[in-house]
């Protein structure tokens, strides 16, 4: 049994990344405290996007916000419950922390999987003119299901799973995670997208004539775990007419996935072939269509849409 610090220390992950990831873990283990809790009520206001807050929304971007700051290496941060980057002095470095703090808020009420995603870039003063590929130096995500798992992600070291135990440290549960290039799991979401967009439907057709798996929640968390627990899959979120430029949100949700899907052998590109970690952030709300999972699968999936 290995230890979260200890093994970002053996990876030979820096002394600043292995300090952010310790408020990020720590931000975790605090929000499942929460949600365990049984915070899950409704409130009656909105997000940056317009999207309706539970408390537990609320509450998660405060507890990231204030361990980010303790942090002192957080000088930006950008969360999808705030409209504008907010600016801390971060006397200990210069980086920038884009989050998504609890994701799938819609799946509360139900008691299915949901979770947190987070980006750390090396970014200076601003994220705009960023892309994940030369700015993203980490990404990791928590999943607070029947089990809390964290997996990170870091740049040219790999992608791990930990797990939160009884006595609240991460231990070391899978290390290296690689993608199988195939797969016989699909994750389709926005299937709407369908009624617009004929390819699309080819494609939902050719997954079922296939025989392939379907597993899908409809939180993006747990679907893309799924993928990389098992090392295998495909999850499609396309634009439509309601989402002209697809729902899902490049800071908070597509490049830190991209990132982790990357650093484990996988793919992730828009509906236009164009990789995730290529897009430059022009806004910080700004929303994307995404492919991600195993590399074959994410470029069939684009040849039939294109
Ligand atoms: P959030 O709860 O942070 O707003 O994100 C929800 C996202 C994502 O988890 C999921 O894949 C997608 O919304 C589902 O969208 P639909 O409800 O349109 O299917
Ligand atoms: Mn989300
Ligand atoms: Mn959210």
């Amino acid at each position: 049994m290995q230890f979260f610090n200890h093994f970002l220390r053996e990876k030979g992950v820096s002394a600043d990344i292995r300090s952010l990831l310790y408020h990020v873990a720590r931000a975790v283990k605090y929000i499942n405290f929460s949600l365990r809790a049984g915070n899950t009520q409704q409130l009656t206001t909105q997000n940056a996007s317009g999207e309706s807050q539970l408390k537990l929304d609320v509450l998660a971007d405060q507890i990231i916000t204030n361990e980010l700051q303790k942090s002192e290496l957080a000088h930006i941060i950008a969360s999808e419950e705030q409209e504008k980057v907010r600016k801390f002095a971060a006397p200990r470095g210069k980086y920038g922390v884009s989050f998504d703090p609890l994701d799938g808020s819609s799946l509360v009420d139900t008691n299915l999987a949901i979770g947190s995603i987070f980006g750390i870039w090396d970014c200076g003063e601003s994220f705009i003119g960023t892309t994940g590929r030369k700015n993203l130096v980490a990404s990791c995500y928590a999943v607070y299901g029947p089990r809390v798992t964290f997996v990170i992600a870091i740049k040219n070291k790999g992608t791990h799973e930990f797990e939160l135990n009884d006595v609240g440290e991460f231990t070391v549960t899978r290390e290296n995670i690689q993608l199988k290039p195939d797969s016989k799991y699909f994750a389709p979401g926005n299937l709407r997208a369908g009624k617009g967009n004929a390819r699309y439907l080819q494609l939902i057709q050719e997954w079922i004539l296939e025989g392939r798996t379907l597993r899908y929640s409809g939180g993006m968390v747990p679907d893309l775990n799924h993928i990389l627990c098992k090392e295998e899959g495909i999850f499609s979120y396309p634009h439509d007419q309601k989402y002209p430029q697809g729902k899902l949100r490049l800071l908070f949700e597509c490049a830190p996935f991209a990132f982790l899907f990357a650093e484990a052998g996988g793919s992730a590109l828009d509906q236009e072939g164009l990789p995730i970690l290529d897009i430059k952030v022009k806004e910080i709300h700004q929303r994307t269509s995404i492919f991600i999972g195993s590399k074959n699968e994410v470029e069939k999936a684009i040849k039939i849409l294109k």
